[in-house]
């Protein structure tokens, strides 16, 4: 099977990675992909979002699978795109229908959608400009912490807590008068949850799911969870607090009514479901949906996932996904991100990287880098994941950490505490 990747980043070298040891796997395109995925397939000069052309070359490469990688192809109707073109609509696309990610795509639809089928999640309301004064006087009834959320994609900035209500009613008039553009004309006000979060990956079919293995990311730049918001600085997997008992709950009451919400709507979906939950005291909350994998949980996720993952998605396409068993490492696996300095705020690219052939006891997943003259260079502000595998957590990060002091860029930043917490 020849297979498309969309994307270049962590997540799409993971997952570039786990396909090609498939031998189903005959041809991979990764676009664009990055320095790391080009040692797994071939890296194509396609823009994401320029659908004509992904179709195109999907034609002309006899592509059976599209895997989109991140959200923006989706939310945009990447799938739909190839569903409406009968030369295209026999590939399979891994990622639902623009009106499935919607489920990531507005804060809003997926707050309603875990109201109408009784998903445990914060309580909220929405906003826009014309209900102003009604937020202003909702925001005088809350408790602070008070959480803002832009309605849209803001790639990943668009939520603010605020520790008081003066804050948050300027923040939130801001917020409407266009300070993460279009993304916030719609403003969700929801209730502070207080708790521990974890990650939830599901592969259905809007019929039939699989679990996948359960993760825990690390967002902040700062050690002990200090500062800025970032794409995410490292991962765990399994989770020690995520026990039988827990899971069980997050089947019951937030896995198996999202798949019937889906039904009951008739929402076309087909791909991964990345539930963001926060454990409060003993019960499992939504705190947001994704439509796609995450990124870095994805580091882990596949490398402790046993199952051929293009076997995953054929059962997906044609209905057999719940008769598949997922099968899991035993092992923990972590992972550790360098970054660039200055990360995530301005920084610099294009510093030359050594040291990758030094780590071999861990699995290198390229995040921001490219190829250079016979040397590795720098392209992001999340650089290289680092994964790898023990007995327990501990274990494994004792080697991701071990590798992160050996490869070196120049600004190179790492978190030297991911599992602080656990
Ligand atoms: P989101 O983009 O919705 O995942 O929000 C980003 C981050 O903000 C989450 O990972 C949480 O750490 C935090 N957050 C979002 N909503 C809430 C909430 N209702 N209560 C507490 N923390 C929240
Ligand atoms: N690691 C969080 C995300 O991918 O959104």
């Amino acid at each position: 099977m020849n297979i498309l990747l969309l994307g270049g980043g962590g997540r799409e070298h993971a997952l570039a990675w786990k396909m090609q040891q498939s031998p189903r796997c005959d041809d991979l395109y990764i676009a664009p992909g990055n320095a790391g995925t080009a040692s797994c397939g071939t890296n194509v000069d396609l823009n994401p979002l320029d659908f004509v052309a992904v179709g195109e070359f999907a034609l002309a490469k006899a592509i059976h699978i599209l895997v989109v990688g991140p959200e923006a192809p989706l939310v945009e109707g990447i799938y739909d795109h190839f569903k409406n073109d009968p030369r295209l609509a026999d590939i399979i696309v891994v990622g639902p229908s623009a009106e499935g990610a919607q489920l990531e795509g507005s804060k809003a639809y997926a707050k309603a959608f875990m109201q109408e089928f009784g998903i445990p999640t914060a309580a909220y309301r929405e906003f826009t400009a014309a209900t102003l004064a009604e937020g202003l006087a909702y925001i005088d009834q809350q408790t602070p912490p008070i959480v803002l959320k832009a309605d849209g994609l803001a790639a990943g900035k668009g939520v603010l807590i605020l520790e008081d209500r003066e804050t948050a009613k300027q923040e939130f008039s801001a917020m409407l008068d266009g300070k993460f553009g279009a993304a916030s004309s719609k403003v969700v006000i929801e209730a502070f949850l207080s708790g521990i979060e974890f990650s939830v990956f599901v592969l259905t079919n809007g019929k039939d799911y699989q679990i996948l293995p359960i993760a825990k990311d690390y967002k902040r730049i700062g050690e002990g969870d200090q500062g800025l918001n970032t794409g995410g600085m490292g991962a765990v997997s399994p989770v020690p607090f995520v026990d039988d008992a827990l899971m069980q709950k997050v089947e019951e009451r937030i896995v198996k009514p999202t798949i019937t919400g889906l039904q009951v709507r008739g929402i076309t979906y087909e791909g991964f479901i990345f539930l963001g939950l926060i454990k409060v005291g003993d019960d499992p909350y939504v705190i947001e949906y994704n439509c796609r994998m995450g990124d870095p949980e994805t580091e882990v996720v596949m490398p402790r996932l046993q199952n051929d993952l293009l076997d995953l998605f054929e059962a997906m396409a044609n209905d057999s996904l719940g008769d598949m068993a997922v099968n899991i490492d035993a092992r923990a696996a972590t992972t550790v991100m360098l970054v660039s300095g200055g990360y995530p705020e301005a920084y610099e690219k294009g510093k030359s990287m050594s040291g990758l052939e030094n780590a071999n006891d861990s699995l290198l997943f390229h995040a921001g880098t490219r190829s250079g003259e016979g040397t590795v260079l720098t392209n992001g502000g999340r650089v290289l994941a680092i994964t790898s595998y023990g007995a327990d957590f501990h274990q494994a990060l004792a080697i991701s950490n071990k590798n992160a002091s050996l490869i070196n860029f120049d600004g190179k930043y790492y978190r030297r505490d991911i599992g602080f917490d656990l």
